[in-house]
């Protein structure tokens, strides 16, 4: 498709894709021939946020955390942009292995990690010692001894300062997340002594926009500090840690909303190296993005089947749902929304009247709904629309709740359009169950 041409109109790698820069056409094409909902994640996109990530933090270790986007094909491109992985799950780092990354750019993230996850790792950690397991509790180190793990391993700790667009993914404040601030460097120096310890880490949250820096900042500084008491103790019986990096998370916001400023990456990253400093010369500062590096490259192809007036509002009817993009319903998101036009006979979307709708899905939940009383140019029956922003926590939260199979995935790369992950037939729903009789025979 060519979307290429689209981009040729923005400047060269802006720091934001919004909806309107997608080429309508080539995304209508795409829906008329692989059916919608439809996701269309662009590789293109993938590896030129990874280039700015790579611009702004030239000296950092960049992770992708995985969990924003797990697809094969994303994997491999971010892989080959040079990004290690960040893995929150067994299955996760399974994923990544299949995609390529070895071993010494592999950390998992154990949080609360369930005994089936720690022997997996376990085991893989044998084929590949350079893998690094993130800890935040010190019963996880305990069961990692516990199964004659001495590895590398770095300590999460819980900075009491979390930041993000919704209470429910802000991580850096809630006890769930790593070690007290106040006992972080005995649990450190004490997990030296079992394991290499090669790290610290903290996460303050996810979607950090720019009015909520000083919290990262002050995460940052918190963890420059701690590293600072680790590496050369004040204390003087306590050995010095030979820490390789310290790790800042992930967390940098995209803007959703179409008026909304994209974040001053350089910015962040100069406010970042500022507020860590000073590290010794051999400790890297770590950063773990995944929103960042795909969200702005996908959307949500899904289309109009029902318009119905009532008194109070137009409600649109579409084909995706919830199901397909859980984050409206989950923390009110807001995603942008393009009408792409289509339907039989109608004017095309920039010759109608902006019309305030509310855009619904087909699940039987009154939470299933994109928007409310948003102004979209007047959607027919028939008529496409692109759900932006839709790359990053999109596919990955998707689910078959009303029994509906997820959809289907078009990747692009160098332009060249594929399908990378086939639509769920109906079969997909039962294949993994059986009835008490069917087990028993
Ligand atoms: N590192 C750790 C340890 C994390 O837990 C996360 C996200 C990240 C990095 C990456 O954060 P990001 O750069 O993507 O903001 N489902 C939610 C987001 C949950 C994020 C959980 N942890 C959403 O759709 O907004």
């Amino acid at each position: 498709m060519s979307d290429r041409d689209a981009a040729a109109e923005s400047p060269v790698n802006p720091s934001i894709r919004r909806v309107s820069d997608w080429n309508a056409d080539g995304l209508s094409d795409l829906a008329g021939e692989h059916d919608t909902p439809l996701y269309v994640q662009d590789l293109d996109r993938v590896r030129e946020n990874c280039e700015r990530l790579r611009d702004a933090f030239p000296d950092a270790d960049i992770r992708y955390a995985v969990k924003a986007h797990t697809g094969r094909a994303v994997l491999k491109a971010v892989r080959e942009a040079g990004l290690d992985a960040e893995c929150a799950s067994a299955g996760e780092l399974d994923r990544a292995l299949a995609a390529g990354f070895g071993g010494d750019r592999l950390h998992y993230t154990a949080v609360n990690p369930p005994a089936r996850d720690l022997d997996y790792v376990v085991g893989v950690a044998e084929a590949e010692p350079d893998l690094t397991v993130t800890v935040g509790a010190v019963d996880t180190l305990d069961r990692l001894a516990d199964r004659g793990y001495d590895g590398r391993v770095c300590v999460r700790v819980n900075p009491g300062v979390g930041a993000g667009h919704h209470e429910k993914v802000r991580t850096g404040g809630a006890a769930k997340f790593g070690v007290p601030y106040d006992r972080a460097a005995a649990v450190t120096r004490s997990a030296a002594e079992r394991f290499e310890v090669v790290g610290i880490h903290a996460h303050a949250g996810s979607g950090i926009d720019p009015a909520q820096l000083d919290s990262h900042r002050e995460l940052v500084a918190r963890l420059g500090e701690l590293a600072r008491d680790l590496l050369s103790p004040a204390e003087g019986d306590a050995a010095p840690l030979d820490l390789e990096y310290v790790d800042v998370g992930g967390g940098f916001g995209v803007p959703y909303e179409e008026d909304e400023p994209p974040l001053d990456l350089p910015a962040v990253a100069d406010a970042t190296r500022e507020a860590v400093a000073p590290l010794p010369a051999g400790v890297d500062l770590a950063i773990e993005p995944g929103r960042y590096v795909v969200a702005d490259a996908g959307v949500l192809l899904t289309r109009v089947n029902t318009v119905k007036p009532t008194p109070d509002e137009r409600v649109v009817g579409v084909d995706a749902g919830m199901t397909d993009l859980l984050r409206p319903a989950m923390y009110g998101a807001y995603h942008p929304i393009r009408n792409l036009g289509g339907a039989d006979g109608a004017p095309a979307p920039d010759e109608r009247d902006a019309t305030p709708v509310t855009v619904a899905g087909p699940i039987c939940e009154t939470g299933d709904t994109f928007c409310n009383d948003r102004a979209l140019a007047d959607p027919m029956r028939g008529d496409l629309l692109a759900v932006g922003i839709a790359g990053a926590y999109g596919y990955e939260m998707a689910n078959q709740y009303n029994s509906r199979p997820r959809p289907a995935e078009v990747a692009i790369d160098d332009g060249e359009a594929a399908i990378v992950r086939r639509r769920e037939r109906m079969t997909d729903l039962t294949t993994v169950e059986r009835t008490v009789e069917e087990e028993g025979r």
